[in-house]
């Protein structure tokens, strides 16, 4: 079963992270020398996608632009011979890559948005990739995105990335319950129930969904008759509970880390984390925390 296309919803106001994202995308805020969204989308890439289709909405064409054709600057880069920055503004995506965009004209939620997706998903499987997380699997021989694929394409359900995270953090994400099994990191097991924010008292475990989900086609047939669940919006966690009760979606136990880049103290953590992993900016800014007295 090849998967070929992702849904990224790219719709949301930033709130978390005004007055950064008042004039710019959230997305398009920078973790090094990349927007988060170019991050996340190569990590679809490196795990097989070839479609990415963009949720987006007003003012945020800027997305869009990133990815497209910059003449004057390739061109005034290409007379100045400044090659390797050319080449890091030109093939952001591989060639066999398309990105198109569709619009969510209304803040309905999550599920919502993805729903926007459906005409160009059809009957196909698709995935889904949250542009708030960064999943960082630096030093790790496979991507866990890449890993999920396999899992999926091994046994043909659907699979849902998840994290522990403390139970008092909970509340903030969907949780899911696989009959109280220890998944362990790198593999994936049957979900039994999955519930949207719960109160922290009736979250049924603390394995929260990080943002990362390949879904069966019949997801989008079920976000059609989804009613506004938590916060009043119309949750995907809430048609994949439907799902549940006519087949099966799996539990995939990450194995790298997670950077909620959609609030202000993960956007630094990233940064951070990033920048000690890329070798042009590694060595001064390790010198430079060393040298920071706490
Ligand atoms: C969304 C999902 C939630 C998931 C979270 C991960 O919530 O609805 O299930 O755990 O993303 O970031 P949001 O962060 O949009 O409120």
């Amino acid at each position: 079963m090849p998967l070929t296309t992702a849904i990224i919803p790219v719709a949301g106001l930033g709130t978390r992270v005004l007055p950064a994202s008042k004039a710019i995308p959230k997305e398009m805020m920078p973790v090094v020398d990349k927007p988060v969204i170019q991050h996340v989308i190569e990590e679809a890439v490196a795990a097989g996608i070839t479609e990415i289709v963009l949720v987006t909405r007003s003012g945020k064409s800027s997305i869009e632009d990133h990815f497209g054709c910059h003449y004057e600057l390739e061109a005034e880069l290409a007379r100045k011979g400044k090659n390797a920055i050319l080449e890091s503004v030109r093939n952001i995506v591989p060639n066999n890559v398309t990105i198109t965009a569709v619009r969510q004209h209304k803040a309905l939620g999550l599920g919502h948005a993805i729903l926007c997706g459906a005409a160009v998903i059809g009957d196909s499987d698709f995935a889904v990739l949250l542009p708030d997380m960064l999943v960082n699997n630096h030093a790790q021989s496979a991507t866990d995105l890449s890993t999920m694929v396999k899992a999926y394409q091994e046994s043909g359900l659907g699979q849902i990335m998840v994290e522990p995270v403390p139970m008092e953090h909970v509340d903030r994400y969907g949780v899911v319950d696989c009959s109280g099994i220890d998944v362990q990191p790198g593999r994936s097991a049957n979900i039994a129930q999955m519930v949207e924010k719960p109160p922290i008292d009736e979250a049924p475990s603390n394995l929260t969904i990080n943002g990362r989900y390949i879904l069966p086609a019949r997801i989008m047939e079920l976000l059609k008759d989804t009613k506004p669940g938590a916060g009043g919006e119309i949750q995907l966690t809430d048609a994949m509970a439907d799902f549940l009760k006519e087949g099966t979606l799996q539990a995939f136990h990450m194995q790298g880390k997670t950077y909620d880049c959609g609030n202000k103290a993960g956007y630094l953590q990233a940064n951070v984390i990033y920048g000690l992993q890329n070798p042009e900016t590694a060595d001064s800014l390790k010198a430079f925390i060393k040298g920071l007295e706490l």
